[in-house]
């Protein structure tokens, strides 16, 4: 591979015994299934809600559209806010906390690539509050983006900003919104068409967790001076590889089979946990797809299985000294991802200070050696104790490996799902709460609904006051 490599050692019963590891001919034995999942996915790449594998494919021209359209933003608007929850958030979150310098909003303008960048993925009103107090509406772009257009949360964000925009800056508000959804159906896009705003499309078939390289992170990215042509080449370089036949040279095969299978002996907990601040966002990004994806009361077949395995995000090595333990010691009922950077964007030398005793072991070192040590001792750590455990290894976070590692997660999840004969495109628990959210809130049309919550929610025995 081509700046990432997959380290699954410490997966095999060679490395943690053969209770807790996997016999190198589990993939004899499970060569079938594996040979299944991975042509039923293939096989249907740009079909239904599988549009998304074709993404890092676009037409260079759209492209080149997108970026001149994100310059011209960048030099127009202070600051750029996205409006959107799921997967309308955790995308841009992830690739853009990868990619930006770490304090990028607090950078002064002129040391910036881009405008000062929010992505706010929660309706609590003080976090609305305290973003107001921090943004001038006049120059900043909403970008507000849902792929149905209906989503409760993100319309009342879009009503909030309407409004402070008005009134700031009455007819000529309709330059700070640029909306993201499906073209030709929902709220948003009605509202959108009507108020004359611009408006990006997201594919019939990109499901909103698979949706970061549509225009859903495409228009952010370019805004803020990611370049896109990279990013795209890596996820293009990734989704090649993900077409090789053979499980151990596949990597999202291999990432999909060794948790699958960790699933079917008993280990229903799987932990992200890469050791670079740069990368946290992309355990959520990663925990959101595997949660909402695999988790499914019933199978294609219409069998109830309850299948799933719950995603955990951790921080290397902040979580190392709250989580670890648990990991170490606990249940055997996890897998641990780690995500590994060979060598950092800036580099931090611990000094030598004359006089100081006791910690002359770390003089001299430099803190990538320091959290790159700590990662590769509790991996150690984790094998010593029988537990499974991988590592992905980038050489450097560039746009080229972010690109890779989105498509690798979205391949890897879309294997397990065949694996798990789940449908991982479809989100009918989310769907529910959605729909609850809409009749509470008095939507016309959800009174029989409302009606089914106010029977549930009728008992008073069990609570404290
Ligand atoms: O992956 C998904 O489909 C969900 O997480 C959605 O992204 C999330 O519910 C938001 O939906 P929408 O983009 O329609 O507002």
């Amino acid at each position: 591979m081509n700046g990432i490599k997959i380290d699954y050692n410490n997966m095999m019963s060679g490395a943690i015994g053969s209770k807790q590891g996997m016999p190198a001919s589990a993939f004899n034995t499970d060569k079938a299934l594996i040979a299944s999942a991975r042509d039923k996915v293939l096989s249907s790449r740009g079909k239904g809600w599988q549009e998304w594998t074709e993404l890092p494919f676009i037409d260079k021209e759209e492209v080149d559209r997108i970026m001149l359209h994100g310059k011209r933003l960048r030099h127009q608007f202070a600051s750029f806010v996205i409006f959107g929850i799921g997967g309308s958030a955790l995308g841009p979150l992830a690739v853009a906390t990868a990619l930006l310098h770490l304090r990028h909003n607090e950078l002064r303008p002129n040391s910036r690539k881009g405008p000062r960048f929010y992505v706010e993925d929660n309706v609590d009103p003080e976090r609305m509050a305290a973003l107001l107090d921090v943004i001038d509406p006049a120059d900043t772009l909403f970008n507000v983006i849902t792929k149905s257009g209906e989503t409760g949360e993100t319309l009342s964000q879009m009503l909030i900003a309407l409004d402070i925009l008005h009134k700031a800056l009455g007819d000529k508000a309709k330059e700070n919104i640029i909306v993201t959804t499906t073209v030709g159906k929902g709220t948003l896009y009605n509202i959108a068409v009507e108020r004359g705003y611009g408006i990006y499309g997201i594919g019939k078939g990109v499901g909103g967790r698979f949706s970061v390289l549509s225009p859903v992170g495409l228009l952010p990215f370019a805004t803020l001076g990611i370049n896109l042509k990279k990013l795209l080449r890596g996820a293009e370089h990734m989704s090649k590889t993900c077409q090789k036949v053979g499980v151990r040279s596949n990597p999202a095969l291999i990432a999909a089979y060794l948790q699958y299978y960790s699933m079917r002996e008993g280990k229903n907990i799987s932990v992200m946990m890469p050791y670079a601040d740069s990368l946290k966002y992309m355990a959520d990004f990663y925990c959101q797809l595997w949660g909402e994806s695999l988790g499914k009361a019933v199978n294609n077949a219409g069998k109830r299985v309850y299948a799933g395995q719950t995603p955990v995000r951790a921080l290397g090595v902040t979580d190392q000294h709250s989580q670890i333990q648990l990991y170490t010691e606990g249940p055997f009922d996890k897998v641990v991802t780690f995500i590994g950077v060979q060598n950092f964007r800036a580099e931090v030398k611990i000094p030598e200070v004359p006089g100081i005793k006791g910690a002359e072991f770390l003089q001299n070192h430099t803190l990538g050696e320091l959290i790159n040590a700590e990662r590769e001792a509790t991996a150690f750590a984790l094998t010593r104790a029988k537990r499974p455990n991988f590592t992905i290894l980038l050489d450097e976070v560039s746009e080229f490996n972010v690109g890779q590692l989105l498509m690798l997660m979205m391949y890897q999840t879309a294997f397990c799902g065949a694996m798990l004969n789940i449908d991982a495109y479809n989100q009918p628990g989310v769907e529910e709460g959605k729909l609850a959210t809409f009749a509470m809130l008095g939507r016309p049309g959800y009174e029989k609904k409302l009606a089914e919550i106010k029977a549930a929610f009728h008992k008073d025995k069990f609570i404290i006051e």
